[in-house]
């Protein structure tokens, strides 16, 4: 497989936040990506979604919280535990976490604005892959714990669509098994074939 566009769809794979390295994308390549990210299908043209950046040392200020976060789900969880929980943004040289940002208020269903929110994590993951970096979208425990994303200021009608590992790959990542288009696709004409 090569580089063209439906290549790179064809075959894109995540690569675990624990199997990337340095380097990743510079400021110019980080605009890249998040220029992606917002051109994505909005109905509405609401743009309900915002992206923080955790990169450099901004990867290690939320420490403290990420491990009496963690104290909340793992009342006798180890130091080296709390330790490993704390520097969880370091796994990647940039993680992008997406606020799905909807206006409660507008016609326009909440559903569909995180629909949105969804696609635009996903170019993520594209143009990611496209400047050759590997990426990973993740949730864990954090995009949900109270105090992860008071931290974050995320509030309201808000909530953590993922946190986006991106960097490079350590190893290629194996390829897993996709679904059988059959089961997932009904065709009103007849067998797809
Ligand atoms: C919303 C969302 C949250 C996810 N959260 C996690 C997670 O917390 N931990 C995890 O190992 N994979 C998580 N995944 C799965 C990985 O992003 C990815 O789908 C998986 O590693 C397979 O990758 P690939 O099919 O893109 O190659 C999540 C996927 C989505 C869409």
């Amino acid at each position: 497989m090569g580089n063209t566009a439906i290549e790179r769809l064809l075959t894109r794979r995540s690569v675990l936040a624990r199997n990337m390295t340095e380097p990743g994308p510079d400021a110019a390549q980080i605009k890249q990506i998040l220029t992606a990210a917002a051109r994505v299908p909005d109905h509405g043209k609401i743009a309900p979604w915002r992206f923080i950046l955790l990169r450099g040392e901004g990867r290690q200020k939320l420490g403290a919280v990420l491990r009496d976060a963690y104290r909340d789900i793992e009342a006798d969880a180890s130091d080296a535990k709390l330790a490993l929980e704390g520097e969880k943004f370091t796994r990647a040289p940039l993680v992008i976490a997406v606020v799905s940002s909807p206006l409660a208020s507008h016609k326009v269903p909440v559903w569909e604005q995180q629909l949105s929110c969804g696609a635009a994590c996903q170019n993520i993951l594209h143009a990611a892959d496209a400047l050759g970096f590997a990426a990973q979208w993740i949730t864990e425990w954090c995009a949900y714990h109270p105090k992860v994303l008071n931290a974050l200021g995320v509030t309201g009608d808000e909530q953590l669509a993922g946190f986006i590992y991106i960097g490079t790959a350590i190893e290629p990542p194996k390829e897993r098994p996709r679904p059988e288009l059959e089961t997932i696709v009904t065709d009103w004409q007849g067998p797809l074939s």
